[in-house]
Protein backbone atom coordinates (compact mmCIF):
# COMPACT_ATOMS: atom_id res chain seq x y z
CA UNK A 1 0.00 0.00 0.00
CA UNK A 2 1.71 3.58 -0.73
CA UNK A 3 1.76 6.01 1.72
CA UNK A 4 -1.38 8.17 -0.36
CA UNK A 5 -3.45 5.09 -0.04
CA UNK A 6 -2.56 4.94 3.51
CA UNK A 7 -3.82 8.13 3.96
CA UNK A 8 -7.12 8.46 2.36
CA UNK A 9 -8.03 5.17 3.67
CA UNK A 10 -7.77 6.94 7.17
CA UNK A 11 -9.59 9.77 8.74
CA UNK A 12 -8.51 12.42 6.20
CA UNK A 13 -11.19 14.12 4.77
CA UNK A 14 -11.50 13.91 0.98
CA UNK A 15 -11.45 17.65 0.14
CA UNK A 16 -12.33 19.84 -2.87
CA UNK A 17 -14.55 17.64 -4.27
CA UNK A 18 -16.05 18.85 -7.54
CA UNK A 19 -19.64 17.29 -8.28
CA UNK A 20 -22.96 18.31 -10.73
CA UNK A 21 -25.28 19.60 -9.84
CA UNK A 22 -28.23 16.60 -8.76
CA UNK A 23 -31.13 19.10 -8.94
CA UNK A 24 -31.61 22.19 -11.56
CA UNK A 25 -33.26 25.77 -9.61
CA UNK A 26 -36.70 25.78 -10.83
CA UNK A 27 -37.61 22.19 -10.62
CA UNK A 28 -39.84 20.13 -8.12
CA UNK A 29 -39.00 16.42 -7.02
CA UNK A 30 -41.90 14.16 -5.98
CA UNK A 31 -42.82 14.31 -2.64
CA UNK A 32 -45.91 12.11 -1.12
CA UNK A 33 -47.92 15.37 0.33
CA UNK A 34 -51.16 15.20 -1.79
CA UNK A 35 -50.52 18.35 -3.80
CA UNK A 36 -50.17 18.22 -7.51
CA UNK A 37 -46.69 19.06 -9.30
CA UNK A 38 -48.48 21.82 -11.11
CA UNK A 39 -49.40 23.33 -7.54
CA UNK A 40 -45.82 22.75 -6.18
CA UNK A 41 -44.09 24.19 -8.71
CA UNK A 42 -46.83 27.23 -9.08
CA UNK A 43 -45.68 27.72 -5.44
CA UNK A 44 -41.90 27.48 -5.53
CA UNK A 45 -42.83 30.10 -8.25
CA UNK A 46 -44.38 32.56 -6.31
CA UNK A 47 -42.36 31.48 -2.80
CA UNK A 48 -38.94 31.95 -4.48
CA UNK A 49 -39.46 35.41 -5.62
CA UNK A 50 -40.72 36.45 -2.68
CA UNK A 51 -38.07 34.65 -0.82
CA UNK A 52 -35.56 37.17 -2.70
CA UNK A 53 -37.97 40.03 -1.76
CA UNK A 54 -37.76 39.47 1.64
CA UNK A 55 -33.84 38.94 1.45
CA UNK A 56 -33.28 41.99 0.01
CA UNK A 57 -35.77 43.51 2.77
CA UNK A 58 -33.51 41.69 5.36
CA UNK A 59 -30.40 43.47 3.84
CA UNK A 60 -31.85 47.17 3.75
CA UNK A 61 -32.65 46.46 6.99
CA UNK A 62 -29.40 45.86 8.20
CA UNK A 63 -27.94 48.15 5.81
CA UNK A 64 -30.24 51.33 7.25
CA UNK A 65 -29.33 49.89 10.98
CA UNK A 66 -25.61 50.25 10.19
CA UNK A 67 -26.06 53.80 8.42
CA UNK A 68 -29.29 55.25 10.61
CA UNK A 69 -28.04 59.11 11.70
CA UNK A 70 -29.88 61.83 13.86
CA UNK A 71 -31.76 62.78 17.43
CA UNK A 72 -33.62 59.18 17.22
CA UNK A 73 -30.21 57.08 16.13
CA UNK A 74 -30.05 55.09 19.17
CA UNK A 75 -33.94 53.67 18.40
CA UNK A 76 -33.59 53.52 15.02
CA UNK A 77 -30.71 51.47 15.23
CA UNK A 78 -32.13 49.41 17.22
CA UNK A 79 -35.75 49.10 16.06
CA UNK A 80 -34.46 48.20 12.25
CA UNK A 81 -31.96 45.49 13.85
CA UNK A 82 -35.60 44.12 15.58
CA UNK A 83 -37.02 44.17 12.25
CA UNK A 84 -34.51 42.67 10.15
CA UNK A 85 -34.07 39.32 13.04
CA UNK A 86 -37.72 38.93 12.31
CA UNK A 87 -37.14 39.44 8.82
CA UNK A 88 -34.33 36.49 8.55
CA UNK A 89 -36.74 34.38 10.42
CA UNK A 90 -39.28 34.56 6.99
CA UNK A 91 -36.52 34.10 4.86
CA UNK A 92 -36.22 30.75 6.38
CA UNK A 93 -39.64 30.16 6.91
CA UNK A 94 -40.24 30.79 3.24
CA UNK A 95 -36.69 28.65 1.89
CA UNK A 96 -37.65 25.83 3.93
CA UNK A 97 -41.72 25.72 2.63
CA UNK A 98 -39.79 25.86 -1.11
CA UNK A 99 -38.25 22.76 0.09
CA UNK A 100 -40.88 21.15 1.90
CA UNK A 101 -43.04 21.34 -1.73
CA UNK A 102 -39.81 19.78 -3.34
CA UNK A 103 -38.28 22.66 -4.63
CA UNK A 104 -35.06 24.41 -4.77
CA UNK A 105 -35.17 27.27 -3.16
CA UNK A 106 -33.22 30.65 -3.92
CA UNK A 107 -29.84 30.65 -1.51
CA UNK A 108 -26.96 32.55 -2.88
CA UNK A 109 -27.48 36.64 -2.61
CA UNK A 110 -26.61 37.06 -5.90
CA UNK A 111 -29.05 34.95 -7.59
CA UNK A 112 -31.57 36.49 -5.02
CA UNK A 113 -30.22 40.15 -6.59
CA UNK A 114 -31.36 38.53 -10.31
CA UNK A 115 -34.68 37.97 -9.59
CA UNK A 116 -35.73 40.75 -6.16
CA UNK A 117 -38.47 43.13 -7.54
CA UNK A 118 -37.01 45.71 -4.78
CA UNK A 119 -34.64 47.99 -6.06
CA UNK A 120 -31.39 48.75 -5.43
CA UNK A 121 -30.42 51.24 -3.20
CA UNK A 122 -27.24 53.53 -3.24
CA UNK A 123 -24.34 52.22 -2.08
CA UNK A 124 -23.98 55.45 0.32
CA UNK A 125 -25.88 57.15 2.46
CA UNK A 126 -29.42 58.67 2.04
CA UNK A 127 -30.89 61.21 4.36
CA UNK A 128 -32.95 59.43 6.89
CA UNK A 129 -36.70 59.99 5.45
CA UNK A 130 -35.81 58.47 1.86
CA UNK A 131 -34.18 55.52 3.98
CA UNK A 132 -37.54 54.64 5.93
CA UNK A 133 -39.13 55.59 2.75
CA UNK A 134 -37.32 53.03 0.95
CA UNK A 135 -38.02 50.48 3.42
CA UNK A 136 -41.80 51.11 3.36
CA UNK A 137 -41.72 50.95 -0.18
CA UNK A 138 -39.95 47.59 -0.01
CA UNK A 139 -42.87 46.33 2.33
CA UNK A 140 -45.38 47.12 0.23
CA UNK A 141 -43.75 45.66 -2.80
CA UNK A 142 -43.50 42.03 -1.21
CA UNK A 143 -47.30 42.74 0.69
CA UNK A 144 -49.36 43.05 -2.71
CA UNK A 145 -47.21 40.21 -3.82
CA UNK A 146 -47.71 38.13 -0.77
CA UNK A 147 -51.80 38.99 -0.70
CA UNK A 148 -51.86 37.84 -5.05
CA UNK A 149 -49.54 34.08 -4.18
CA UNK A 150 -51.66 33.75 -0.82
CA UNK A 151 -55.06 33.86 -3.26
CA UNK A 152 -53.44 31.54 -6.19
CA UNK A 153 -52.21 29.34 -3.94
CA UNK A 154 -55.23 28.90 -1.02
CA UNK A 155 -57.13 28.48 -4.56
CA UNK A 156 -54.72 25.39 -5.64
CA UNK A 157 -55.23 23.73 -2.64
CA UNK A 158 -51.74 24.82 -1.04
CA UNK A 159 -53.12 25.62 2.88
CA UNK A 160 -49.60 25.48 4.13
CA UNK A 161 -48.23 28.03 2.01
CA UNK A 162 -51.08 30.52 2.14
CA UNK A 163 -51.03 29.83 6.00
CA UNK A 164 -47.08 30.68 6.18
CA UNK A 165 -47.62 33.78 3.62
CA UNK A 166 -51.21 35.30 5.58
CA UNK A 167 -49.57 34.61 9.36
CA UNK A 168 -45.52 35.72 8.81
CA UNK A 169 -45.13 37.75 5.79
CA UNK A 170 -48.22 39.37 5.40
CA UNK A 171 -49.42 40.46 9.36
CA UNK A 172 -45.84 40.46 9.84
CA UNK A 173 -44.88 42.82 7.02
CA UNK A 174 -47.86 45.16 7.76
CA UNK A 175 -46.73 45.41 11.96
CA UNK A 176 -43.50 46.39 10.77
CA UNK A 177 -44.65 49.07 8.02
CA UNK A 178 -46.77 50.71 10.95
CA UNK A 179 -43.96 51.39 12.97
CA UNK A 180 -41.45 52.31 10.42
CA UNK A 181 -44.49 54.75 8.97
CA UNK A 182 -44.77 56.51 12.31
CA UNK A 183 -41.57 57.73 12.11
CA UNK A 184 -42.61 59.52 9.01
CA UNK A 185 -45.42 61.44 10.71
CA UNK A 186 -43.83 65.18 11.77
CA UNK A 187 -43.77 65.30 15.54
CA UNK A 188 -41.43 67.51 16.69
CA UNK A 189 -39.74 66.80 20.41
CA UNK A 190 -40.59 69.93 21.69
CA UNK A 191 -42.89 72.84 20.17
CA UNK A 192 -44.17 75.89 22.24
CA UNK A 193 -47.72 76.79 21.14
CA UNK A 194 -47.87 80.40 19.36
CA UNK A 195 -49.12 82.17 22.06
CA UNK A 196 -47.71 80.57 25.12
CA UNK A 197 -44.88 82.08 26.80
CA UNK A 198 -42.47 79.60 28.15
CA UNK A 199 -43.50 78.46 32.05
CA UNK A 200 -40.05 79.03 34.35
CA UNK A 201 -39.67 79.71 38.00
CA UNK A 202 -38.54 83.45 38.56
CA UNK A 203 -35.03 83.53 38.82
CA UNK A 204 -34.14 84.59 42.80
CA UNK A 205 -31.35 87.03 43.12
FE1 LIG B 1 -25.86 45.74 14.79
Amino acid sequence: MTNAHRHKSGSQPWLHQKGTEIQPFGTVRQLPIGLSYEARMYACQRLNHLLADTQMLYALYKKHHWLMRGATFHQLHLLLDQHASAQLAVVDALAERVQSLGGVAVGDPRHAAEITSVPRPPDGVEEVPAMLSRLLEAHETILVNARDAAHRLAELGDDGSNDLLVSEVIRGGEAQAWFLAEHLVETPLVRLLPDAEPEAAPIRA
